[in-house]
């Protein structure tokens, strides 16, 4: 049997909301098709954004969208995506599939596609191949009330307030794509383009840095050095991505051994971000800094006959179960991580949302992300958890996962089992205090089970398979579940 504890004098402080965030990039079908049909388009829409794709992102009160990319953020550049959009410059996206990208969908449609969301924009600006200007310049374009010509092109092109666009990305993977630069010199470059990031009124940028990639300590620690004065948040990007880049897996056809191994890459982020968190202690000790893990999930092979420029993939109860895992160490680390962005949000890696002309199906990753809302702005609780281990000789994961959260005198508890095979048996406790009354809801299927056009079986259920005695929860968790308990 396993225990949990749930501590309520203790607590790592508030959940930010904002760790339950998304990504969308320019990338395969997720912008274009996924989200943005246009307004012409048979697709039920509302100024060309799909009705049924934003009202599935708002049902998640999905608390913040980054955009445009990715590896795109660093090739885009911003003029091009905005005015008519017929005149609008058409370029290659040579990242992603070298398809052609004909700018429809640009600042003016990412923001109004956030209006109708309720999300709040993460816009990441061009460092590889932009300049200081253009940074500058579309800043002013989206935060500025001044009437300069920069604004009054805003004012042409239909726009009178200023957005207030506070989250603010300086460039994306600068190690790798973004510019293949060194910790050094990427430092350098990071002061200097967001000195001219400027505040406009009221609204005050966040401004994010290019992090580490995985457990790259020595770019943290250079970053840190030299530029935590003048950053708000440092990224982190790291992903689950079993067999490793050159034997990646299936997303659906995959042994046990597979589920275990993406298990433990997935529970090893934790490591990774005491890490990182450790050497941002020393530079900044208050925590004022927040770690932004704004690229993080399962990474498979592409679905057979797509376009492997795409990152299409499929999406099982082993990404709802990885899911569970992130966001239970995400809320444990939540003094130092203050957002994250899965990635991505429609059609692409870990989706949680799938469409293939007017169908669109949720994903088992989408509905642990409706089980897992209530932690959103909640305050942390610790939360003790005794479990067998679950695996093979190789790779082995506690059975049990699970964070807990108050607010409003509601405990939330998200507890899943990841065992493939068997059942759990779980008494739920509350540290000197006994527990009234609960009631829960539930995702469980077989490992490699998961939603299509077709046919969806994956879905949240009610959960009533618990008692309570002596002021214990008592319950039994089928394998591969991931359930909601309100105490
Ligand atoms: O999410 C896909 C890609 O992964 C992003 O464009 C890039 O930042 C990362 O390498």
């Amino acid at each position: 049997m396993a225990k949990i504890a749930i501590d309520r004098s203790r607590s790592g402080g508030t959940i930010s909301r904002y760790i339950y965030g998304h990504f969308a990039e320019h990338l395969g079908r997720c912008i274009y098709g996924g989200i943005f049909v246009g307004k012409d388009s048979a697709i039920p829409n509302v100024n060309g954004m799909r009705k049924d794709v934003v009202a599935a992102m708002k049902a998640l009160n999905m608390p913040v969208l980054r955009w445009p990319g990715g590896c795109f953020a660093d090739e885009y550049h911003w003029r091009d995506g905005i005015g008519p959009q017929s005149a609008r410059k058409r370029m290659v996206n040579t990242n992603w599939g070298g398809v052609v990208e004909d700018n429809s969908f640009g600042t003016h449609e990412f923001l109004e596609l956030c209006r109708q969301v309720g999300c709040e924009p993460y816009i990441t600006g061009n460092v590889g191949s932009g300049t200081v200007r253009e940074m500058s310049e579309w800043v002013e374009y989206l935060n500025s009330d001044g009437d300069s010509t920069v604004v009054q092109e805003r004012w042409a092109n239909g726009r009178k307030d200023a957005w207030g666009v506070k989250f603010w990305g300086v460039g994306n993977e600068s190690w790798g794509c973004g510019g293949n630069m060194r910790p050094e010199y990427y430092a350098d470059t990071y002061r200097r383009y967001q000195g001219f990031c400027r505040q406009y009124g009221e609204n005050k940028l966040y401004k994010i840095a290019c992090g580490p990639s995985d457990a790259d300590t020595a770019w943290t620690e250079v970053l840190m050095k030299n530029a935590a004065f003048c950053m708000d948040g440092l990224s982190l990007h790291s992903y689950t991505i079993p067999g490793g880049w050159s034997h990646k897996n299936s997303a659906t056809e995959f042994t046990k051994d597979d589920y275990f191994e993406t298990l433990a890459i997935a529970a090893d982020m934790e490591r990774k971000i005491r890490l990182h968190a450790a050497i941002m202690d020393r530079y900044d000790p208050e925590k004022r800094i927040g770690l932004i893990v704004d690229e993080w999930g399962n990474w498979f092979e592409v679905e057979p006959g797509t376009n492997p420029g795409f990152l299409y993939q499929q999406n099982t109860m082993r990404d709802a179960m990885v899911a569970a895992i992130h966001f239970d160490l995400f809320n444990r680390c939540c003094d130092r991580v203050f957002m994250a962005n899965i990635a991505q949000t429609v059609n692409v890696l870990q989706a949680i949302i799938l469409t293939e002309g007017d169908r669109m199906v949720l994903t088992p990753t989408y509905h642990v992300f409706d089980l897992y809302k209530a932690h959103m702005d909640a305050r942390q609780l610790d939360c003790y958890i005794e479990a067998e281990k679950t695996g093979n000789e190789k790779y082995a994961v506690s059975s049990v996962t699970a964070s807990a959260s108050e607010k409003d005198g509601t405990i939330t508890l998200t507890l899943s089992n990841l065992d493939p095979d068997r059942e759990q048996e779980v008494e739920i406790a509350l540290r000197d205090e006994a527990i009234a009354g609960a009631k829960g809801r539930i995702l469980s299927g077989k490992m490699d089970a998961y939603n299509d056009f077709e046919n969806a079986p994956i879905a949240i259920r009610e959960y009533t398979g618990f008692t309570i005695k002596d002021g214990r929860v008592a319950t039994t968790l089928p394998p591969c579940s991931v359930a909601e308990i309100t105490l």
